[in-house]
């Protein structure tokens, strides 16, 4: 059967290949490279650190899954107070994208995920360092940015999908968090319909009846992830799946405007050097 969540045809397999293949080409890929190298390091150890504590893991694991969004927000943010930089379809998107996961982080903590001080500590460090990381990553090269978190999403994919693969009948037999509950199945889901930049608004309704719908929903949502950072990878493709309603062609007056931006903050520079009428409007 074609799971929801299927998005590469069906190919997981070679996805983590073509990552490795791709950072191969040029000196800028075999950076990348290298910071894929340190990244499944890091997996490495805390899958064999947590090997019996999935909650736990899971709770590390979107602690630092919502960074890179926060990241991109900070320096976009920061382009626009600079006026190099205003395209509100980013920022709305990484925003909910940020939201998403920070419902996966509170799902885990009402599943006990933080009960140790020790794993709050790991993961709010690793977090830090990871934020400063993507914040100059994206600054660099917002292509290297989310291509490498493309393939941390990828990641997060792959560990729910064998984690429900495992204890789907266990997971049945679980009563749902409240908080997912309320997250997917609440009354506003228009930050829900948000990060999803590849479908139309209310295409995507979830059912919670037990624990297994909620990690069936967690991988699903994954999935999505990879999908908008795979769209970002193409500059200036990123629509907000509700801007997509509407016809600029048409001057619909609810429609964004397209404005200025740039491609990281050497062209940002360059862009308002060579034309310092950019910063101003
Ligand atoms: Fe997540
Ligand atoms: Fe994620």
């Amino acid at each position: 059967m074609g799971l929801p969540g299927m998005f590469y045809q069906g190919n997981h397999v070679g996805f983590q290949q073509r990552c490795y293949k791709r950072m191969k080409r040029k000196w800028f890929w075999r950076n990348l490279l290298h910071l894929r190298v340190f990244l499944d390091s890091v997996i490495k150890i805390l899958d064999t650190l947590y090997l019996d504590r999935n909650h736990a893991r899971f709770f590390i694991l979107e602690t630092i899954a919502r960074v890179p969004y926060f990241a991109f927000i900070s320096v976009l943010h920061l382009y626009e107070s600079f006026g190099w930089w205003r395209r509100a379809d980013y920022v709305k998107v990484h925003f909910a994208e940020s939201w998403n996961e920070m419902h996966h982080l509170l799902i885990m903590e009402e599943l006990g995920g933080n009960a140790w001080w020790f794993d709050q500590f790991l993961a709010q460090h690793i977090a830090v360092f990871y934020y400063f990381m993507t914040v100059l990553m994206y600054a660099l090269s917002p292509r290297m940015a989310y291509h490498f978190s493309e393939c941390v999403e990828h990641h997060a994919y792959e560990t729910y999908d064998k984690f429900i693969k495992d204890q789907g009948e266990e997971l049945k037999k679980l009563p749902a968090p409240k908080i997912a509950e309320s997250y997917y199945t609440g009354g506003d889901l228009y930050l829900f319909d948000e990060f999803q930049s590849s479908r139309e608004p209310n295409t995507r309704r979830p059912k919670i009846d037990n624990l297994y719908d909620v990690f069936m929903n967690i991988r699903d949502d994954e999935a999505e992830h990879c999908k908008t950072m795979k769209a970002c990878q193409t500059h200036g493709s990123l629509r907000s799946p509700h801007g997509k309603l509407c016809d600029e062609s048409e001057d619909d007056p609810g429609c964004p405007v397209p404005q200025t931006d740039c491609v990281g903050i050497v062209d940002c520079i360059k862009k308002s050097v060579a034309d310092p009428q950019v910063s101003r409007r």
